[in-house]
Protein backbone atom coordinates (compact mmCIF):
# COMPACT_ATOMS: atom_id res chain seq x y z
CA UNK A 1 0.00 0.00 0.00
CA UNK A 2 2.19 2.52 1.02
CA UNK A 3 4.43 1.78 -2.13
CA UNK A 4 1.45 3.43 -4.19
CA UNK A 5 1.93 6.40 -2.71
CA UNK A 6 5.56 6.79 -3.87
CA UNK A 7 4.54 5.86 -7.38
CA UNK A 8 2.33 7.92 -7.71
CA UNK A 9 4.00 10.87 -6.31
CA UNK A 10 6.65 11.93 -8.62
CA UNK A 11 8.12 14.83 -5.99
CA UNK A 12 8.97 11.72 -3.40
CA UNK A 13 9.90 9.26 -6.07
CA UNK A 14 12.40 11.28 -6.81
CA UNK A 15 13.76 12.43 -3.62
CA UNK A 16 13.45 8.80 -2.77
CA UNK A 17 15.71 7.86 -5.89
CA UNK A 18 18.64 10.32 -4.78
CA UNK A 19 18.46 8.86 -1.18
CA UNK A 20 18.65 5.33 -2.38
CA UNK A 21 21.44 6.30 -5.20
CA UNK A 22 23.53 8.15 -2.55
CA UNK A 23 24.10 6.11 0.12
CA UNK A 24 24.27 2.70 -2.40
CA UNK A 25 27.69 5.40 -3.56
CA UNK A 26 28.77 6.15 -0.41
CA UNK A 27 28.79 2.33 0.37
CA UNK A 28 30.77 1.26 -2.50
CA UNK A 29 33.26 4.61 -2.88
CA UNK A 30 34.01 5.65 0.78
CA UNK A 31 35.99 2.19 2.11
CA UNK A 32 38.32 2.50 -1.16
CA UNK A 33 40.07 5.39 0.69
CA UNK A 34 40.38 3.20 3.86
CA UNK A 35 42.12 0.60 1.13
CA UNK A 36 46.49 0.18 2.37
CA UNK A 37 46.49 -1.89 -0.97
CA UNK A 38 45.96 1.69 -2.86
CA UNK A 39 46.44 3.99 0.24
CA UNK A 40 50.53 3.06 1.18
CA UNK A 41 53.91 2.67 -0.62
CA UNK A 42 54.73 -0.57 -1.53
CA UNK A 43 58.02 -1.88 0.46
CA UNK A 44 61.39 -0.52 -0.45
CA UNK A 45 59.43 2.72 -1.99
CA UNK A 46 61.32 6.07 -1.71
CA UNK A 47 60.37 10.02 -2.29
CA UNK A 48 62.28 10.74 -5.60
CA UNK A 49 65.60 12.39 -4.60
CA UNK A 50 65.89 16.45 -5.69
CA UNK A 51 67.19 15.66 -8.78
CA UNK A 52 65.45 13.02 -9.86
CA UNK A 53 62.14 15.58 -8.73
CA UNK A 54 63.34 18.34 -11.13
CA UNK A 55 63.64 15.44 -13.82
CA UNK A 56 59.97 14.43 -13.28
CA UNK A 57 59.18 18.24 -13.71
CA UNK A 58 61.23 18.30 -16.92
CA UNK A 59 59.40 15.45 -18.02
CA UNK A 60 55.95 17.23 -17.39
CA UNK A 61 57.52 20.43 -19.44
CA UNK A 62 58.75 18.76 -22.52
CA UNK A 63 55.38 16.66 -23.04
CA UNK A 64 56.90 12.96 -22.62
CA UNK A 65 53.83 12.32 -21.00
CA UNK A 66 51.60 12.96 -23.71
CA UNK A 67 53.38 10.25 -25.57
CA UNK A 68 54.26 8.13 -22.60
CA UNK A 69 52.25 6.25 -20.91
CA UNK A 70 53.73 5.07 -16.93
CA UNK A 71 50.70 2.41 -16.48
CA UNK A 72 51.11 -1.32 -17.29
CA UNK A 73 47.82 -3.19 -17.70
CA UNK A 74 47.68 -6.46 -16.41
CA UNK A 75 47.87 -8.35 -19.39
CA UNK A 76 49.44 -10.58 -20.52
CA UNK A 77 50.37 -8.52 -24.14
CA UNK A 78 51.32 -5.86 -21.63
CA UNK A 79 53.35 -7.90 -19.07
CA UNK A 80 55.68 -9.75 -20.97
CA UNK A 81 56.79 -6.67 -23.28
CA UNK A 82 57.02 -4.18 -20.27
CA UNK A 83 57.62 -6.28 -16.54
CA UNK A 84 55.18 -6.41 -13.65
CA UNK A 85 52.05 -4.83 -14.11
CA UNK A 86 51.65 -1.14 -12.12
CA UNK A 87 50.05 -0.81 -8.61
CA UNK A 88 48.86 1.89 -7.29
CA UNK A 89 51.22 1.58 -4.01
CA UNK A 90 54.31 2.61 -6.27
CA UNK A 91 52.02 5.61 -7.31
CA UNK A 92 51.68 7.06 -3.82
CA UNK A 93 54.34 9.82 -3.66
CA UNK A 94 53.48 11.35 -7.29
CA UNK A 95 51.80 14.16 -7.78
CA UNK A 96 49.78 14.22 -10.19
CA UNK A 97 50.11 11.14 -11.06
CA UNK A 98 51.57 10.65 -14.95
CA UNK A 99 49.65 7.33 -16.14
CA UNK A 100 47.92 8.44 -18.99
CA UNK A 101 46.56 6.00 -21.98
CA UNK A 102 48.02 7.92 -24.94
CA UNK A 103 51.03 5.91 -26.15
CA UNK A 104 52.71 7.67 -29.31
CA UNK A 105 55.43 5.44 -27.76
CA UNK A 106 56.16 2.95 -24.97
CA UNK A 107 54.80 2.64 -21.96
CA UNK A 108 58.08 4.25 -19.67
CA UNK A 109 56.17 2.47 -16.02
CA UNK A 110 59.26 0.23 -15.93
CA UNK A 111 62.09 1.71 -18.57
CA UNK A 112 64.36 2.44 -15.15
CA UNK A 113 67.58 0.63 -15.64
CA UNK A 114 66.41 -1.16 -18.63
CA UNK A 115 69.20 1.27 -20.57
CA UNK A 116 72.29 3.13 -19.77
CA UNK A 117 73.13 6.62 -18.65
CA UNK A 118 74.69 6.71 -22.49
CA UNK A 119 71.60 5.53 -24.22
CA UNK A 120 69.50 7.77 -22.80
CA UNK A 121 71.91 10.82 -23.41
CA UNK A 122 72.00 9.67 -26.70
CA UNK A 123 68.34 8.70 -27.56
CA UNK A 124 67.23 12.32 -25.60
CA UNK A 125 69.79 14.26 -27.81
CA UNK A 126 68.15 12.72 -31.35
CA UNK A 127 66.44 9.45 -31.08
CA UNK A 128 67.48 8.69 -35.03
CA UNK A 129 71.27 8.18 -33.59
CA UNK A 130 69.99 5.26 -31.74
CA UNK A 131 66.37 3.84 -32.97
CA UNK A 132 66.85 4.84 -37.02
CA UNK A 133 63.12 4.53 -37.12
CA UNK A 134 62.03 6.64 -34.35
CA UNK A 135 60.01 9.33 -34.85
CA UNK A 136 60.68 11.07 -31.43
CA UNK A 137 61.59 14.62 -31.18
CA UNK A 138 64.74 15.69 -30.16
CA UNK A 139 65.50 17.73 -27.36
CA UNK A 140 69.17 18.92 -27.77
CA UNK A 141 68.51 21.77 -25.21
CA UNK A 142 68.24 19.43 -22.09
CA UNK A 143 72.16 19.55 -22.79
CA UNK A 144 72.29 23.48 -22.44
CA UNK A 145 70.16 24.42 -19.85
CA UNK A 146 71.39 24.30 -16.44
CA UNK A 147 69.34 23.91 -13.13
CA UNK A 148 69.75 26.69 -10.48
CA UNK A 149 67.91 24.53 -7.67
CA UNK A 150 65.82 27.86 -6.68
CA UNK A 151 62.81 26.39 -5.92
CA UNK A 152 63.86 22.49 -5.31
CA UNK A 153 63.68 22.95 -1.70
CA UNK A 154 59.96 24.51 -1.90
CA UNK A 155 59.25 21.34 -4.29
CA UNK A 156 60.16 19.29 -1.61
CA UNK A 157 58.26 21.30 0.82
CA UNK A 158 55.24 21.30 -0.81
CA UNK A 159 54.73 17.46 -1.55
CA UNK A 160 55.72 16.99 2.30
CA UNK A 161 52.64 18.65 2.51
CA UNK A 162 50.87 16.13 0.75
CA UNK A 163 52.41 13.64 2.22
CA UNK A 164 55.47 12.19 1.01
CA UNK A 165 58.16 11.44 3.78
CA UNK A 166 60.59 14.17 2.67
CA UNK A 167 63.19 14.89 6.19
CA UNK A 168 64.09 18.30 6.90
CA UNK A 169 67.68 17.89 5.84
CA UNK A 170 66.25 16.70 2.46
CA UNK A 171 64.25 19.70 1.96
CA UNK A 172 67.46 21.89 3.33
CA UNK A 173 69.91 20.40 0.97
CA UNK A 174 67.63 20.27 -2.05
CA UNK A 175 68.77 23.03 -3.86
CA UNK A 176 72.23 22.41 -3.23
CA UNK A 177 71.90 18.79 -4.68
CA UNK A 178 71.18 19.71 -7.91
CA UNK A 179 72.58 23.71 -8.65
CA UNK A 180 74.76 23.35 -12.09
CA UNK A 181 73.66 20.08 -12.80
CA UNK A 182 72.18 20.32 -16.27
CA UNK A 183 68.85 19.17 -17.26
CA UNK A 184 69.42 16.05 -18.95
CA UNK A 185 71.05 14.86 -15.98
CA UNK A 186 67.93 15.30 -14.13
CA UNK A 187 65.93 13.67 -16.41
CA UNK A 188 68.12 11.02 -16.69
CA UNK A 189 67.80 10.34 -13.16
CA UNK A 190 64.40 10.40 -12.95
CA UNK A 191 64.28 7.64 -15.85
CA UNK A 192 66.56 5.33 -14.34
CA UNK A 193 64.46 5.01 -11.18
CA UNK A 194 61.07 4.28 -12.92
CA UNK A 195 59.54 0.94 -12.22
CA UNK A 196 62.92 -0.54 -9.85
CA UNK A 197 61.32 -1.12 -6.76
CA UNK A 198 58.65 -4.43 -8.40
CA UNK A 199 61.39 -4.77 -10.68
CA UNK A 200 62.48 -8.09 -9.03
CA UNK A 201 59.34 -9.58 -8.78
CA UNK A 202 59.47 -10.07 -12.54
C1 LIG B 1 55.72 12.82 -30.16
C2 LIG B 1 55.75 11.68 -29.25
C3 LIG B 1 56.90 11.55 -28.27
C4 LIG B 1 57.33 12.46 -27.32
C5 LIG B 1 56.82 13.89 -27.06
C6 LIG B 1 58.35 11.79 -26.58
N1 LIG B 1 58.54 10.53 -27.04
FE1 LIG B 1 59.78 9.13 -26.26
N2 LIG B 1 59.30 7.84 -27.74
C7 LIG B 1 58.39 8.08 -28.75
C8 LIG B 1 58.41 6.97 -29.69
C9 LIG B 1 57.56 6.86 -30.94
C10 LIG B 1 59.36 6.03 -29.20
C11 LIG B 1 59.77 4.68 -29.84
C12 LIG B 1 60.97 4.89 -30.77
C13 LIG B 1 62.23 5.21 -30.01
O1 LIG B 1 62.69 4.38 -29.18
O2 LIG B 1 62.78 6.31 -30.19
C14 LIG B 1 59.88 6.60 -27.96
C15 LIG B 1 60.81 5.97 -27.14
C16 LIG B 1 61.24 6.44 -25.93
C17 LIG B 1 62.08 5.72 -24.99
C18 LIG B 1 62.56 4.28 -25.16
C19 LIG B 1 61.53 3.35 -24.53
C20 LIG B 1 61.82 1.89 -24.72
O3 LIG B 1 61.28 1.11 -23.91
O4 LIG B 1 62.55 1.53 -25.63
C21 LIG B 1 62.32 6.54 -23.93
C22 LIG B 1 63.12 6.22 -22.68
C23 LIG B 1 61.63 7.79 -24.21
N3 LIG B 1 60.99 7.69 -25.42
C24 LIG B 1 61.67 8.89 -23.37
C25 LIG B 1 61.07 10.12 -23.68
C26 LIG B 1 61.25 11.31 -22.89
C27 LIG B 1 62.03 11.39 -21.61
C28 LIG B 1 60.53 12.29 -23.51
C29 LIG B 1 60.41 13.75 -23.12
C30 LIG B 1 61.66 14.48 -22.98
C31 LIG B 1 59.89 11.70 -24.68
N4 LIG B 1 60.25 10.39 -24.76
C32 LIG B 1 59.04 12.39 -25.53
C33 LIG B 1 57.57 9.19 -28.85
C34 LIG B 1 57.69 10.35 -28.09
Amino acid sequence: MNHDIVEKNLGIMFALIVVVITLGGLAEIVPLFFLKQTTEPIAGLKPLTALQLEGRDIYIREGCNTCHSQMIRPFRSETERYGHYSVAGESVYNHPFLWGSKRTGPDLARVGERYSDEWHRAHLFNPRDVVPESNMPKFPWLFENKLDGKLTGKKLATLKLLGVPYSDEAIANASEQVKGKSEIDALVAYLQQLGTVLRDKR
